[in-house]
């Protein structure tokens, strides 16, 4: 049976729902816009990678649903209009997933200011600006689902990780205090602490002998794949989960338990 089969045997109906999906042209961002769109939702893929975009749009079940936005999630402007132009096309917000996202990697003494910087804004400011860009429209039907892709880096240090854990790191103070604040609207908003997950980010950052010493640390033995992050950020963005708000989840094979 397939991930999106499973999703929907799970209970999780998206018809008539709306997703915006951040990173949406590879990795994680991909595979959760294949499940929601398999799941009946109609979904607009935002990623810089405007070529990767388009295709990706095209691939999905019920492609004529679907919208493919280039953007740089981290410039306001850009994401101010993409959100204007999903609102003018489908009418309504009703799940973000902010999936896009940087790793990159240098010892803590050496991580240059560019480095830092650039960090910050696509895993840290990015979830902001969408997630300010799109809850009006939320809070006008009283229901919204914010995913915030976080990481294991979030919870635990990793070695020349400086940016990205302190990116993460805020990304769940982010996540807590917009559920705070956005409960009363009907908006729920989580994060997701992935282990090592098998995609293009994943394989760059892990690959040879680090990839090996991570793997024999996570006590299944392997890294996660795509569609096993993709299943929670459906059941978070479905029905089922209106209680579940301000939580982060460590989906890591038990690597941080130890
Ligand atoms: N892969 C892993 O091992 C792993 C582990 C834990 C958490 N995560 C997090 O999950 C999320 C998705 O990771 P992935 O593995 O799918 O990464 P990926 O590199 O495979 O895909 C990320 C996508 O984001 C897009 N992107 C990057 N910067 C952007 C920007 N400024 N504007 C718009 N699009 C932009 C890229 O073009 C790409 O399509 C990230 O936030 C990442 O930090 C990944």
């Amino acid at each position: 049976m397939t991930a999106a089969a499973m999703a929907k045997q799970a209970g999780a109906d998206f018809a008539g729902r709306t997703a915006v999906v951040t990173g949406a042209a590879g990795g994680i961002g991909l595979e959760i816009a294949r499940q929601l769109a398999a799941c009946g939702a109609s979904v607009a893929l935002l990623d810089m990678n405007a070529a990767a975009v388009t295709a990706a749009a095209t691939g999905l079940d019920g492609a004529q649903r679907h919208l493919a936005l280039a953007v740089d999630v981290s410039v306001r402007t850009e994401v101010e209009r993409a959100v204007a132009s999903v609102l003018d096309a489908m009418g309504r917000i009703d799940i973000l997933v902010n999936s896009a996202g940087v790793a990159l990697l240098e010892p803590a003494g050496e991580v240059t200011q560019a480095a830092w910087e650039r960090t910050l804004a696509v895993n840290l400011t990015a979830p902001l600006l969408l997630a300010q860009a799109v809850a009006p429209a939320m809070c006008a039907r009283c229901h919204g689902r914010i995913i915030n892709l976080a990481s294991q880096a979030s919870v635990i240090a990793l070695r020349s990780h400086a940016a990205y854990c302190a990116s993460k790191a805020g990304l769940l103070g982010l996540t807590r205090v917009l559920a705070l604040e956005w409960a009363a609207y009907g908006i729920t908003v989580n994060a997701i602490s992935p282990t090592v997950v098998d995609t293009p980010m994943g394989r760059q950052a892990w690959a040879g002998e680090a990839g090996d010493a991570m793997r024999a640390l996570i006590p299944t033995g392997r890294f996660a794949q795509p569609a096993e992050i993709a299943q929670l950020a459906l059941f978070l963005a479905s029905a089922h989960a209106g209680m579940l708000t301000g939580e982060n989840i460590v989906i890591d094979g038990g690597y941080s338990i130890q």
